[in-house]
């Protein structure tokens, strides 16, 4: 639900952090062709949504907290009725004021004549460099003329700073209407994760369970995936960012489904892998008790103070222990975490944070360290354990077939509480008995 105030409030707090010596430009990213004169959908940059709630593409945002007026300044589309025919409503500089709280709109067609003023004689610019070339050319465009104007009193800035020391750290802690949205997100996603747990049976395709994964967030009123949904059957779930979906799947195949309902712009991100046939193999089920186990122990360790390195070593321990136990690694834990053989079969990080992008925004680490969790942040924590079928990258090793192809990663979102944690994708089933009810429907 749009509520200005919200997005006042989260402006005045940027401002606040910014000071009254620096500048942010914040600008959405270009429309993306898919192919011939086709554009991909159109999905604002987190953070214009979180700074004003304004969908529409071609929108920069100005911030200046010290200047007395144009405080806020936005450059939009101007309402075109033709195009509007076309394309879809505008705000236009009207709404861009009256709706969206600018204190000044002009049409995004001038940005490049009014940025100079707009930046002149800031210390500090926040931009974020390096996603955008045509931007980032136009920001040392107006640097270099700048420069040149120095005598005349309208001096550059001195330093252009990366957004994730004011702006991300913000995105970082969630308050209630964005843990709102979360719920929302995550609760979609659980009942869609059941749906294709049940509907996944041997000879249907991967593609049909994210065509019904993808049809149950549109269906509750999500905007769509919040990333591409993985649907892995077979040795498919040992490949990270399999997003082909197009095999059948087989009897006996277990089945990993990555994806997250997007909601108000807020992603979820559950993985759940179940066996299609609705009953574990033996192998099957020792890995996946295995990743399940350590999860869990995972989620246990989430409190204030806690870092997302202790985790992870924690998930690196117990999983290589699991290696060890099932014959897929000999020695001891030591020496295979020192010589990092774990890595063939636990590759990835346990967490990232969550929010407005999948993996969201804000330092991982402080001064070289990781940093402690706080309340209002919210993590992923997702272990896995992936061998590789035959023919694959670990050919030269010499492990039990039965374990050849098999692909696990159990994945829920938590939010970092004052006391400890809250699991928000805790409806979605994981336990093995809880799974394989789901797949009998
Ligand atoms: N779905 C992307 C991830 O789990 O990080
Ligand atoms: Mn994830
Ligand atoms: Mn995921």
């Amino acid at each position: 639900m749009f509520d200005p105030a919200v997005f006042a409030a989260r402006r005045e707090a940027f401002m606040q952090r910014l000071g009254p010596n620096a500048v942010a430009v914040v600008r959405s990213l270009p429309e993306r062709l898919r192919n011939g004169d086709a554009f991909h959908p159109f999905r604002q940059h987190s953070d214009i949504v979180y700074l004003t709630g304004f969908a529409e593409p071609d929108t920069t945002l100005i911030l200046r907290p010290g200047a007395e007026t144009e405080k806020f300044v936005m450059f939009v589309r101007p309402r075109d009725p033709e195009m509007e025919v076309w394309d879809g409503k505008r705000a236009g500089l009207e709404g861009a004021k009256e709706i969206y709280g600018a204190d000044a709109a002009y049409p995004a067609a001038e940005l490049n004549t009014r940025l100079g003023d707009l930046i002149a004689s800031h210390d500090e610019l926040h931009y974020g460099l390096g996603f955008d070339e045509r931007m980032d050319l136009l920001i040392a465009a107006t640097i270099s003329r700048l420069r040149k104007l120095e005598r005349k009193g309208q001096r550059p800035p001195r330093a252009v700073i990366d957004p994730r020391i004011a702006l991300h750290e913000l995105r970082l802690h969630k308050r209630p209407e964005e843990l709102a949205a979360l719920r929302k997100a995550t609760a979609i996603t659980c009942d869609a994760h059941v749906a294709a747990m049940a509907a996944g049976k041997p000879g249907t395709f991967e593609h049909e369970l994210e065509a019904l994964v993808d049809y149950t967030f549109r269906k509750r009123g999500g905007a769509g995936p919040g990333y591409a949904t993985i649907v892995g059957a077979g040795e498919n779930a040992t490949i990270l960012h399999y997003i082909e979906n197009r095999c059948a799947i087989a009897d006996g195949d277990l089945v990993l489904v990555d994806a997250g309902c997007e909601y108000d712009h807020y992603t979820a991100d559950i993985t759940r892998t179940f066996p299609a046939n609705g009953k574990f193999t033996g192998p099957q089920r020792d890995v996946y008790e295995l990743v399940l186990a350590t999860q869990k122990s995972a989620i246990d360790l989430v409190k204030p103070g806690a870092t997302l390195d202790d985790i992870h070593d924690h998930c690196v321990r117990t999983l290589t222990d699991g290696m060890i136990r099932l014959g897929l690694l000999t020695g001891s834990v030591d020496e295979r975490i020192e010589d990092k053989t774990y890595r063939r079969f636990y590759m990835h990080g346990t967490s990232h944070w969550l929010g407005l992008d999948v993996h969201d925004v804000g330092a991982y680490t402080r001064e070289g360290k990781a940093r402690p969790l706080a309340p209002g942040m919210v993590i992923t924590v997702e272990p896995g354990l992936y061998v590789a079928p035959l023919g694959g990258h670990l050919d030269d090793h010499e492990m039990p077939a039965a374990l050849r192809g098999i692909g696990v990663r159990i994945e829920d979102d938590v939010l970092v509480t004052e006391v400890g944690h809250d699991v928000l994708t805790a409806a979605c089933p994981k336990e093995v008995a809880a799974v394989e009810a789901a797949c009998r429907g």
